[in-house]
């Protein structure tokens, strides 16, 4: 079959179709510069203030879902098959009001009105997931939208009120979710997608199987998956990443499959579905993820790419090796799979080769009197990278610990074990004082830098007080604790 040499999506009610779109094309760009759209603002341009918050639906298991994505920083060639929703689609016949918008109105969410559009999308997304929030959910809907100027209560009241200037039954996107559904099943044609504009040159292969043939042929392209680190790539280093090839868009990287063993999610599995993967096995992550970035970053952004940008700060890292986690890496036809601590060589460099790609994290499923722990240490509660990464697994038999896996961020060049600890934990008795030794060597397991996140004291010492802290925890039951930085 011959690639397709088009990009087709709609946006709000027009069908879209672009024969020439470049690997550093955005959507902000697109909406702003192509189509004249200027309700959707770009304040940070790297995916932090929200301003540019847009909704995309695409088609998940056949199903119609909408999310709140960064428009900055998606790139163009990746929405091909999904509705975009921008701001303008929201006023209805004669310039009446949306819901969500005449909330905000009655109840003065907006002053000099800058990133009100991005917000007011993030409450849309919300209010239809979800039409009568509580105050904590909507917090975690705006954990991605910054204003200056309201000091945010005008904003929570006017979320929480939302659903009484009107019923997301009578909303556009639901009435029209029948049609809209059809018409991206009919957009998808399981075609390979391979446009350029000029020199620059995107691929979107039509399978799993088709990326790794395109990745024989091109292994030196860009992978892209949900472009909240490449993204940044291309608005703040202005970096030319052609050739790029999509990952975000294949069905077969997304897939959740839970055995008695394993929870196996494919490498496109975004941070929001890995959340609520793990969320029966493991309860106290929930919390814990709720911290990475905020809701837009969190449907873009991969457990995936998270793993394979081997930032020694990302989140997900220290859990997956605590838990022991594995990755499956395919090249061709050929797979290896290795622990994820194994993946990690050294501060920038990960052991994966040319035209190699990750397919696969497999999670065991909790062992029988384990103990987890997951900790994010960071400047501000929300929206914020960790200075601090830590995750505990420690197996306790008859008072005894029989087995432990502590993970941390931030404390070396890549996410590593404390295995000097570990070696403190494994055959004593399972008390403060068996804690308390272990952290005692962590100066044995790193000598952390000093950055504007944190001194190298400051990490030290901190992630002694995380031992102490997983004692009175377990000790007092309170897994709502974890969330507080
Ligand atoms: C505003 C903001 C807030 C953030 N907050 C956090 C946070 O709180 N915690 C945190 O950990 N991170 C955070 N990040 C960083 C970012 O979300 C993560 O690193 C993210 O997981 C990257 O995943 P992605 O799918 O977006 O990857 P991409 O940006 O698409 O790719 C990242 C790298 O991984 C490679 N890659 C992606 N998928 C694969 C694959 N399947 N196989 C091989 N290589 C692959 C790409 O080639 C690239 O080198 C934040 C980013 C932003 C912009
Ligand atoms: S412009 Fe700030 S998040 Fe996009
Ligand atoms: S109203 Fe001014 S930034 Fe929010």
């Amino acid at each position: 079959m011959t690639a397709r040499s088009e990009i087709r999506f709609v946006l709000n009610d027009r069908d879209i179709s672009l024969q020439e779109v470049g690997a550093s094309d955005t959507l902000l760009d697109f909406l702003r510069i192509d189509r004249r759209l200027m309700g959707t603002k770009e304040g940070c341009a790297e995916g932090d203030c929200g301003a540019c918050t847009v909704l995309v639906g695409r088609l998940q298991g056949g199903t119609l879902r909408y999310e709140p994505v960064n428009a900055c920083i998606r790139l163009t060639a990746s929405l091909d098959g999904c509705h975009i929703v921008s701001i303008e689609y929201l006023s209805g016949p004669q310039g009446r009001l949306h819901p969500v918008q005449q909330a905000m109105v009655e109840h003065h969410g907006s002053q000099c009105g800058f990133c009100t559009p991005g917000i007011v999308m993030s409450l849309y997304a919300l209010w239809m997931e979800n039409p009568a929030p509580t105050a904590v959910q909507v917090e975690t809907a705006l954990q991605g939208n910054l204003c200056r100027c309201t000091g945010y209560e005008p904003i929570i009241k006017a979320a929480l009120a939302v659903t009484t200037y009107g019923s997301p039954a009578d909303d556009t996107l639901t009435r029209e979710r029948d049609t809209m559904t059809a018409k991206l099943i009919a957009l998808h044609d399981g075609r390979r997608i391979d446009v350029a504009k000029g020199a620059s040159r995107c691929i979107l292969p039509a399978s799993v199987d088709d990326l790794a043939s395109v990745l024989m042929e091109l292994p030196q392209a860009t992978l892209v998956a949900g472009a909240t680190d490449v993204g940044l790539w291309v608005t703040k280093f202005l970096r030319d990443i052609s050739p790029v090839v999509f990952l975000s868009h294949l069905d077969g990287l997304r897939q959740v499959v839970i055995s008695d063993t394993n929870i196996t999610m494919g490498a496109g599995v975004s941070y929001s579905d890995s959340r609520k993967a793990m969320a029966a096995d493991y309860p106290h992550l929930g919390p814990f993820w709720d911290r990475i970035a905020g809701w837009q970053i969190r449907s873009m952004g991969t457990i995936g790419g998270n793993v394979a940008n081997g930032s020694p700060i990302g989140d997900t890292p220290p859990v997956l090796i605590a838990l022991g986690a594995t990755i499956t890496l395919r090249k061709g036809n050929l797979r290896r799979t290795m622990a994820v601590e194994d993946f990690f060589v050294a501060y920038g460099k990960q052991d994966r080769a040319p035209g190699e790609f990750l397919e696969s994290i497999a999670v065991p499923r909790p062992a029988a009197n384990a103990i987890h722990a997951a900790y994010k240490i960071s400047k501000r509660r929300d929206e914020d990278i960790s200075s601090v990464c830590a995750a505990f697994n420690v197996t306790v038999e008859d008072g005894v610990i029989t087995a432990a896996r502590l993970a941390f961020g931030g404390m070396a060049g890549t996410p590593k074990r404390a295995s000097h600890a570990e070696a403190v934990l494994v055959g004593a008795v399972w008390s403060e004082a068996t804690l308390l030794a272990a952290a005692a060597r962590l100066g044995d397991d790193f000598a952390p830098l000093t950055d504007w996140r944190a001194s190298a004291e400051y990490r030290l010492q901190v992630s002694k007080n995380l031992f102490r802290r997983f004692w009175l925890e377990q000790q007092a039951g309170a897994a709502d604790v974890r969330l507080g930085a």
